[in-house]
């Protein structure tokens, strides 16, 4: 429909260049005193008529055009963020959050106006230079020839400074990534900004990246092919761990993880190297080491967040390579606690829940395994208390706590739990061992821990340094040996 309007419109536009002649060539040829004024009169309403038929349709093009285009960008909306939760941890390291954010608002916004423009350039003024074209030829051959040539240089002029344009457009857009960029950073750092004193610094690198030359023309098909590069770009990414989706699920894990990594690197550096490891069913194991030795990459490996390459070695379970088998079926059965505590901007129970459809009373038992059910209690909207934007009006053990419950209501054969308990004073931490303790019988469990008192009772605590493990064996058995281990620990027990 919104076609036909776009056609009709054409067909309007054009028809006074038509009807004009009517008007005009009495007065040339026959002398003003023989026109009938009856047929000026004619001429007139039917222009009128005209202006009126021709409003109609430009309005009936531009509503269903515009619905045309929100529905479009409505749907690669959809798409795009679809594509993008699925992509890997390793994307989300190299995109700035600005410009997958501008992916998602400037990009889109440029494009749903474009596809305005692109769709009524050629169905609508296209027609329109060709009949008026025709009757150029059929009024005025000599008017014809000289817009003939002008044509060919016009179309050249344009074309070079579109392309002039394009390459500013481009730069513009990347500017409003740092924008983007720097506003979320200064959003989430605020309290370091300002306990640095660093806002006139922080003003001073925003007006910098606000300035400049760029602003040139907002030719909005230049800005919009660029939008729709990026855009596109992002919905191409490839995405290996989903695309080599077997369907094999991984069967209820029983028997043990067995860990060979020869080397692994995030980029050129190696983080680990030389690792061989078994891990059995129903064992807690240790991984201590100083800070930057590989623990959170190590365990970070097995639900996959990032992918072991072929010639860097695999981690096995019962057997399975963990990249052969449904990576849903994997992570559905390892739970983990991050090092670094995230919450949702939501309630308590949903950032317990995850999703998981679980009854009130499996929360709180979890909840109380974790410590956190006596804070959540005294909360004036207990369960169903909004934390803020990443959990703000938390403390740090309060973040933890409820992290570990998520963790434990998710009921899975493997627990990670990378410094789980480094936010928590001594007494909470000993109740959160002992509920973990009291869980783990059936549950195999990797603890990261700084704090060795944490992992004492580990059945085995592997001792890494430089992405290598360097010493292994119980809490006993090490310290009773001259190990680096030993000395770790009696650093602590000074303390
Ligand atoms: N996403 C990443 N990209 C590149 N390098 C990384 C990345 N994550 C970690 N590294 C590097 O890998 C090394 C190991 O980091 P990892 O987080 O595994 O250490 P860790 O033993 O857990 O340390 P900590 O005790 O401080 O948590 C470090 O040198 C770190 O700089
Ligand atoms: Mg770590």
């Amino acid at each position: 429909m919104g076609i036909i309007c776009m056609l009709l419109f054409s067909f309007f536009n054009t028809l006074p260049a038509i009807v004009i002649k009517y008007l005009i060539d009495p007065l040339q040829t026959e002398g003003t005193e023989k026109i009938e004024v009856i047929s000026f009169f004619w001429v007139g309403v039917g222009i009128i008529a005209l202006f009126i038929f021709k409003g109609l349709a430009y309005f009936g093009q531009n509503y269903l055009m515009n619905t045309l285009g929100q529905q479009l960008i409505h749907d690669l909306r959809n798409r795009l963020f679809h594509k993008l939760i699925y992509l890997p941890l390793s994307y989300f390291h190299k995109m700035t959050s600005g410009r997958l954010i501008n992916r998602f608002t400037t990009d889109l916004n440029i494009i749903e106006q474009a596809v305005f423009i692109s769709i009524t350039g050629p169905l609508r003024d296209f027609p329109q230079v060709i009949i008026l074209l025709c009757v150029m030829v059929y009024r005025s051959w000599q008017l014809f020839l000289i817009m003939m040539i002008a044509l060919p240089i016009a179309a050249f002029l344009i074309g070079r400074f579109s392309r002039m344009n394009k390459t500013i457009a481009s730069h513009r857009m990347m500017k409003y990534d740092d924008l983007t960029n720097t506003l979320t950073e200064v959003i989430n750092g605020i309290r370091i900004i300002k306990s640095f004193n660093m806002e006139e610094k922080e003003v001073q690198k925003f007006n910098d990246i606000n300035a400049r030359k760029l602003n040139g023309i907002g030719l909005k098909l230049s800005e919009a092919s660029i939008a729709a590069y990026r855009v596109f770009k992002l919905d191409d990414e490839r995405n290996l761990i989903i695309e080599n989706r077997k369907s094999t699920p991984l069967p209820l894990f029983e028997k043990q993880i067995e860990i060979n990594i020869s080397n692994f690197a995030y980029e050129d550096t190696t983080v680990l190297k030389n690792i061989s490891l078994t891990i059995p069913f129903n064992q807690t194991v240790g991984l201590v080491g100083s800070t930057g030795s590989g623990k959170s990459t190590l365990v970070n490996l097995i639900p996959r967040f990032y992918d072991l390459k072929a010639q860097e070695g695999s981690i096995k379970i019962d057997g399975y390579d963990i990249r052969d088998v449904d990576v849903f079926s994997l992570r559905r059965q390892i739970a983990v606690v991050t090092q670094e505590t995230i919450l949702f901007n939501d309630t308590i129970r949903n950032n317990i829940t995850c999703g998981l459809e679980v009854g009130t009373e499996k929360v709180e038992q979890a909840a109380v395994h974790a410590y956190a059910q006596e804070f959540i209690e005294r909360l004036p909207d207990g369960y169903d208390q909004y934390v803020g934007e990443k959990g703000y009006s938390l403390s740090g053990g309060e973040k933890q706590r409820i992290s570990i419950a998520r963790a434990l209501i998710k009921d899975a054969p493997i627990l990670i739990l990378d410094e789980a308990t480094s936010h928590l004073d001594n007494k909470s931490e000993l109740k959160v061992q002992q509920a973990i303790d009291n869980l783990l019988s059936k549950r195999t469990t990797i603890i990261i821990a700084h704090r060795l008192s944490t992992i004492k009772k580990a059945d085995i605590i592997y001792f890494m340094k430089d992405g290598e493990i360097v010493e292994s064996g119980t809490h006993q058995e090490l310290v009773s040996s001259d190990s680096q281990y030993r000395k770790y620990y009696e650093i602590q027990f000074e303390s």
